[in-house]
Formats: C-alpha cells, structure tokens, sequence
C-alpha cells in the first residue's frame, strides 16, 4: 500500500481514524473532517504550523521526545480573543493504514505556551502529524517521517 500525506479525523473521534484517498485534494491539500487544509506556502515561518521536533531515526520499543510547537519561528498570539486552543499528535506506521491520536492537549489561553512534549514508542518507521487549532484561524498541520533502524 503506497503512503499518503492526508490523514481523515472523524469528528469527535479522538483515537484511530481512518485513510481514505478520497482525503487529497489539490496538490498538498489535506482533508480533517469538514476542513479542507491548503499547503502551507511558508510553512517554516507561518505562526500557526505546529512544528514537530522528533529524531529521524530511532530504536524499536524504546521511548524517545517528540516536541510540537505552534509559533516556534513567528510568535502565534497567546490572548483570550486570539490564542491556540489545542494541539494534537497522532501517528501513523507504515503496516497500518490507521492514524493513532498519540495524545490530545487542550491549552489555556493566556497561561499554556503552545508546546508540547510527549514519549512516543513505535514499532516501525512511521509518521507523525500533530495538528494545531487556532480559535480564530482554524487548524493547520504538519508531519515528519520517523524511521526505525
Ligand atoms: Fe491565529
């Protein structure tokens, strides 16, 4: 089964979702739910893009820090009216064709810096994707490739 770069979160299921190709849209595209995500044109200075910090290459079994920030380069503003509500991780191996929700976090305005640290242990290469809502600009995404070896 060839990879794809779309993942497809049933609303109000938090834990395994499904793939579908009918997920892709327009090149680099992505399908959540009812939000259609456009490719980020400047994804390593957009404020929103929740950056994944993880090893490229890790053991089997063994836990490892997989950090996701939102604003990481460009500050995303932290107020009651404007302010990043929840970050989501998920993974997805390359044996399964499910996404697995590694952990949901709900931030605080004001008080809870968007960025988050988990353990993670996986099996196989796999990839993460974490997600990031915005309360007034919605939900962006990003993925990196994690390989075991
Ligand atoms: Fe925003």
């Amino acid at each position: 089964m060839k990879r794809r770069k779309a993942i497809s979160l049933s609303a109000g299921v938090a834990g395994i979702t499904g793939l579908n190709a009918s997920n892709v849209f327009a090149a680099g595209s992505k399908r959540f739910g009812d939000t259609i995500i456009p490719p980020s044109k400047e994804t390593g200075k957009e404020k929103h893009v929740p950056i994944i910090d993880a090893p490229a290459s890790v053991k089997a079994g063994e836990p490892f820090s997989v950090t996701v920030e939102v604003g990481k380069t460009v500050p995303h503003p932290n107020t009651v009216e404007h302010h990043i509500s929840m970050v989501q991780l998920y993974m997805l191996n390359e044996d399964s064709q499910f996404a697995v929700n590694v952990g949901t976090f709900n931030l605080g305005p004001t008080v809870a810096s968007p960025k988050i640290t988990v353990p993670v242990m996986i099996q196989s290469t796999s990839t993460l994707y974490a997600l990031g809502y915005c309360n007034l600009h919605g939900v962006w995404d990003y993925s990196v490739d994690v390989k075991v070896g």
